[in-house]
């Protein structure tokens, strides 16, 4: 069974097959809704269902309270359809909808482990088969580790320039399942699924006004991409990227940000540690990055045409939003991609 799925105010129209999700059928006909986990943990696909009969399976009621539910509000992520449905988006992106790239799986397999720092790791894969992929630099793929069933979600680091491998900076936890996988067992040419691009963390390449990018641990991948496709692409914006960051252990890619500081006008690298050590001999920022962007944003004059890109751990990502609408910034300026604990 096939339903019709009607989505406000922008006026597009999809299918929903019966057993598939909305998010699951927007990301098969390509069209971009915001999303998040996917899995009913996060709310950034959340909306109100204005007619028709749908179902929702077990979510987070965090991330959906219950009075929100009785008022018509779902997760997308989550919502069956029983009939035709009319959808009102609460946070949807024109621009993100226009450039809309349908999800497909693609085998890989991988090419290369390095430690980028003590506990994150860079891994590359190379795609097989189909032997390329297009993807928007901030988007992540799902990565499922055939045999076992579970898979983890994660952003490229590279630019959609080089399709035909993805480069990912994955963070490691002690106990963490794909953590140990990747320290302990994958070895080069084992191979991985990939499922994607997902993600509406996207530059849009007509806006040129100031840029501010703000992450922390892996959080960087996403922003790395962004960065590099503009350095590829020669992009004149004035650029500053705060990097949170616990001591000069936790810091890497240093002397890359150096070389993009010289060969990009109006580019700026601001790493903040938070608990600088003696031995550290740390003369930059400190704190977390969320104060050292209140003193930023307090002691200079914002762009009108200003935006913001984040990327990093919930908690990170929701303190800095708050710094940042404070300052009067608008949501619609503000692009982010929440790191959310996998559940298994
Ligand atoms: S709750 Fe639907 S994407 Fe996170």
């Amino acid at each position: 069974m096939t339903y019709k799925v009607s989505l406000e105010p922008v006026g597009l129209e999809m299918e929903v097959e019966e057993g598939e999700t909305v998010l699951e059928a927007a990301f098969r006909q390509g069209v971009a809704l915001m999303h998040g986990c996917k899995e009913g943990q996060c709310s950034t696909c959340k909306s109100i269902l204005l007619e028709g009969d749908a179902d929702m399976g077990r979510y987070s009621t965090f991330a959906l309270p219950d009075h929100e539910a009785e008022e018509g509000y779902v997760l997308l992520c989550k919502t069956l359809a029983y009939s035709d449905l009319k959808v009102e988006l609460i946070q949807y992106d024109e621009e993100a909808l226009k450039v809309s790239i349908p999800i497909k799986t693609y085998q890989t397999s991988i090419e290369k482990i390095e430690s980028l720092t003590h506990d994150i790791r860079k891994l590359t894969i190379a795609l097989n088969e189909p032997a390329g992929i297009t993807f928007h630099a901030g988007q992540f793929v799902d990565i499922y580790v055939p045999g076992q069933n579970f898979y983890r979600s994660y952003s490229m680091a590279n630019t959609p320039q080089q399709p035909d491998k993805l480069e990912f900076m994955i963070k490691t936890f002690k106990g963490g399942k794909f953590s140990t996988l990747l320290d302990q067992q994958f070895k080069n040419g084992d191979i991985l699924e990939v499922k994607g691009p997902y993600g509406n963390c996207i530059r849009k390449e007509d806006n040129h006004g100031d840029m501010i990018l703000i992450g922390g641990g892996s959080g960087m991948a996403p922003l790395w991409a962004i960065l590099n496709d503009m350095a590829e692409k020669n992009v004149k914006r004035n650029i500053t990227f705060f990097y949170g960051a616990r001591s000069a252990k936790d810091l890497f890619y240093l002397d890359k940000f150096k070389e993009i500081e010289k060969r990009l006008d109006g580019f700026q690298y601001i790493p903040a540690l938070s608990e600088a050590q003696t031995e550290d001999n740390w003369s930059g920022e400190t704190g977390l990055i969320t104060e050292v962007i209140d003193r930023y944003l307090k002691s200079n004059d914002l762009d009108k045409d200003l935006e913001v890109f984040l990327c990093g751990p919930a908690p990170m990502i929701d303190s800095a939003i708050k710094v940042l609408r404070d300052e009067g910034i608008t949501p619609d300026r503000i692009f982010f991609d929440k790191f959310i604990p996998a559940s298994n």
